[in-house]
């Protein structure tokens, strides 16, 4: 397998190992709702996971030395994603798209309150091989209502490949970008935006993490995890290379033609989804990162 094959798996499984890890969480308030993310456990993330299991809080607190932040982080992105998914679906779309989808699994957990949409995963075609092949032992048939669409990056244009795989841009349609644009030049998440505003009926929004300016620009070492992030990502040849600056999130958009509905940032996340009845956190997550949902201008 490639380089970049293999780096395109491992980044996916590494975000997977933390919700499944997640997902044993025992307060029902703060456990990750994806409960599918272990059943994409290639055999080393796999063995990995079972060891944290068996040490849990142990197998935390390391990764939380090594990568503090990251834990709550996937468990508020999760969550934030998930309701906005939801509040989208309620107010009726057509289509749902998910780029770089990776093994997210909202298309099988949701799968209910999906029917009536269409849905496409967006993928580089080595991770979406081995999804499959971890699908099939879960689930005996893949919706019928999905579409998995393989692209490579780096070499194809996303426009074409999505007209081909029956994507109708007169649809209303919801995009989700988790995880994805940190890792990408100026000019390939300019090319998203582009694409979803020339090829997306009115109405349709996208919802994305990104992370702040300063943090890619190494202008900012001292927020939580944002010096190990830097460190761990260029370390796995899959250094950060794009952020916005919170203050500049809604010109950006307005830019590219959207309007901003929601920008929350690392505070305001925490504030929502990992406060305790008694007004305590739980845990802390990265400090640089916001999550945004906006909607193509009319
Ligand atoms: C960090 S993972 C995020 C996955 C998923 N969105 C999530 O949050 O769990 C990054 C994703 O980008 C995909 N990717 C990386 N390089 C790619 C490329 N050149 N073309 C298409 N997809 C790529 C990987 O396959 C992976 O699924």
């Amino acid at each position: 397998m490639s380089a970049s094959r293999n780096k395109a798996i491992e980044s996916a499984e590494g975000v997977a190992l933390f919700r499944a890890l997640g997902a044993l969480e025992p307060r029902d308030a703060f456990r990750n709702p994806d409960f599918l993310a272990r059943d994409f456990l290639g055999p080393r993330y796999r063995r990995t996971y079972h060891l944290m299991k068996l040490f849990r809080r142990f197998s935390l607190r390391r990764a939380e030395r090594a990568m503090p932040g990251s834990y709550w982080y996937l468990f508020v992105r999760t969550r934030h994603l998930d309701e906005i998914l939801l509040e989208t679906v309620a107010e009726g779309i057509e289509q749902l798209v998910i780029l770089g989808a990776g093994y997210d699994s909202r298309i099988y957990r949701f799968r209910d309150s999906l029917r009536q949409v269409a849905c496409f995963e967006v993928d580089h075609p080595a991770t979406q091989a081995a999804k499959r092949r971890h699908l099939r032992r879960r689930f005996p048939e893949l919706p019928s209502n999905l579409t998995l669409v393989p692209i490579d990056f780096n070499r194809e244009r996303l426009e074409p490949v999505l007209a081909e795989s029956g994507y109708q841009e007169d649809k209303k349609t919801l995009f989700i970008w988790e995880g994805v644009c940190l890792y990408l030049p100026d000019s390939s998440v300019d090319a998203v935006f582009e694409t979803v505003r020339g090829h997306a009926a009115p109405g349709s929004s996208i919802a994305f993490d990104y992370v702040t300016r300063a943090v890619v620009d190494g202008q900012d070492s001292s927020t939580l995890g944002a010096a190990e992030t830097r460190q761990g990502t260029t370390g796995l040849g899959e250094p950060i290379l794009f952020g916005i600056d919170p203050a500049k999130t809604e010109h950006f958009l307005a830019e590219r033609g959207f309007e901003l509905l929601s920008d929350l940032s690392s505070e305001a996340l925490s504030e929502r989804y990992l406060r305790e009845g008694d007004g305590s956190a739980v845990g802390e997550i990265l400090g640089f990162t916001h999550i945004a949902h906006a909607r193509m201008l009319g």
